[in-house]
């Protein structure tokens, strides 16, 4: 199973690489290493195993920061009405958004960034996206909210970027014109 120890930080060059594309069907490793990111997602928010461990708790996790740089993503949360994501995608992609942004009032943390860096993350509100499962299965998701949120970050980390690259740096708590602000 995956630990802290397996996942890169902030500063590592592999972290600002484009990964490549899975060629499908996937092989039996490329199965494994996604679905170990799938495990370390939900162990992390299993109050004993991440205990046990010493794993920090996160909502998604991406190949490029176990130091793989192939197209693979997980991503395990509930949005606000309890409904369960979640999925492990193989070249996930993000197919059409809306001109609508939102951003999490408590700006985005990253398992690869140990400090707290405060400010607005400006994303898309709603996205559809396409990807293929572990068991091989196409899957084409409408996403808003949290979840919409934590699916563009993890695929930002597949083209080498980082939630801190969009914060406004002068003033990190700008208001965003017309965009949805998401409690969480
Ligand atoms: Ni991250």
């Amino acid at each position: 199973m995956l630990t802290m120890e397996d996942i890169i930080r902030d500063g590592h060059p592999s972290l600002r690489k484009v990964a490549a594309e899975v060629s499908m069907p996937p092989s039996e490793e490329d199965k494994q290493i996604l679905n170990s990111l799938l495990e370390y997602v939900i162990n992390s928010q299993n109050p004993e195993i991440s205990a046990q461990y010493g794993l920090r708790p996160g909502i998604g996790l991406a190949a490029p920061q176990i130091n793989v740089l192939k197209r693979m993503i997980a991503v395990h949360l509930r949005d606000d009405t309890g409904t369960l994501y979640s999925y492990a995608l193989f070249n996930p992609k993000i197919i059409s958004h809306s001109v609508e942004k939102s951003y999490l009032q408590a700006g985005e943390g990253c398992l690869s960034v140990d400090r707290a860096i405060p400010g607005y993350v400006p994303r898309y509100a709603r996205i559809t996206l396409k990807g293929t499962t572990l068991s091989g299965e196409e899957v084409k998701l409408r996403l808003k909210g949290l979840p919409a949120i934590c699916f563009q970050h993890e695929i930002d980390h597949l083209n080498g970027v980082m939630f801190y690259d969009y914060i406004n740096h002068e003033d990190p708590l700008r208001p965003i014109e017309g965009a949805i602000a998401i409690e969480r």
